[in-house]
């Protein structure tokens, strides 16, 4: 476990985000502005040093866009790869790979470590939360958000609550939510939710009329802006997003509902082969210098 104090700790238990990719990192940074404990844990070291160089410059970019006053104390940031380490947290917030299989085992190991009635949240983009409720020992500790990126930037964050989520959950969330600050918008639990089922083949909709070859992805996102008031057009989102998550997500929503909007169209399944991700791997849609 190492420990990175940025200044010092908060009084309270630690929050802890598993998954220290572009969700952990931004969900991460949240927290720390708002003088939050946070414990990050991913698979390696390597990932871990690269999402603390990562939340730095975030914690930058939120002072310089005024998120982090000058007298604000920032939370301290511990790393480590065990969720063993976890016991004592506040809420632990699951932020990897939208992949059932891996949120599944990691909902498993979670809800044996940490006390019980800790609320279990998932970021997932995609996954009914009653399906992840199944792989924890106590389903009800088990509630969803989608906090969007960056959160640190976006203050309303879409909560699902599961068939079998329990009150004191919804109510533990609800108090932790305000703590970062967070408006949340409770919404039932489907494939998708409200966001990714509405979102998600607007961007599919938006990289195939690219592979069709009726505009450029600097023309759709014009249009989209500059027309119908987007504030980033979609294949810039993808872009933020991550291309390969988006696909993952679209695969989820797919398989789940039948509906072909979802089925991810050619460009997107070629961009993640040729590794192509968007924005964290400087080439998506776009090309990215930093
Ligand atoms: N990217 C977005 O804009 C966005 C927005 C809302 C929700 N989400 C959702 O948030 C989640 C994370 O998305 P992301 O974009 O950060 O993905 P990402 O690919 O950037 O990062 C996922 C991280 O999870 C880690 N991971 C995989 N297995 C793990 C395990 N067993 N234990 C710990 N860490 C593990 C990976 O090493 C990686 O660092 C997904 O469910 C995604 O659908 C993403």
């Amino acid at each position: 476990m190492q420990t990175e104090s940025e200044g010092h700790t908060s009084d309270g238990p630690p929050i802890a985000i598993v998954g220290a990719g572009v969700m952990g990192v931004g969900i991460a940074t949240l927290a720390l502005v708002r003088g939050l404990a946070v414990v990050l844990v991913d698979i390696d070291n390597t990932r871990l040093d690269n999402a603390r160089a990562r939340i730095a410059t975030e914690l930058r970019m939120a002072q310089l866009m005024g998120r982090l006053a000058d007298d604000t104390t920032v939370g301290a940031l511990t790393t480590t790869t065990a969720v063993a380490d976890l016991a004592a947290v506040a809420v632990a917030i699951e932020a990897a790979t939208e992949d059932l299989a891996v949120k599944a085992k990691i909902f498993g190991e979670l809800s044996a470590v940490v006390r019980p009635g800790t609320p279990l949240v998932s970021n997932t983009s995609s996954i009914p939360i009653d399906e992840l409720a199944e792989y924890a020992q106590r389903p009800e500790d088990v509630v969803g958000t989608h906090f969007m990126n960056p959160p640190y930037l976006i203050g309303t964050v879409e909560v699902i609550r599961g068939a079998r989520t329990g009150e004191r959950t919804m109510a533990a969330l609800e108090r932790a939510l305000g703590v970062l600050g967070q408006q949340p918008v409770v919404v039932g639990d489907t494939p998708g939710f409200v966001t990714s089922r509405v979102l998600h083949p607007m961007i599919n909709g938006a990289a195939r009329i690219v592979q069709q070859g009726t505009a450029s992805a600097e023309d759709v996102d014009a249009l989209m802006e500059n027309c119908l008031g987007h504030r980033t057009g979609p294949l810039h989102t993808a872009d933020l997003i991550g291309i390969d998550n988006l696909v993952d997500s679209l695969q989820v929503l797919y398989e789940r509902t039948g509906d072909e909007s979802c089925r991810p169209c050619e460009l997107l399944l070629e961009k993640v082969r040729l590794g192509h991700h968007g924005r964290k791997a400087g080439r998506g849609f776009y090309e990215y210098t930093n």
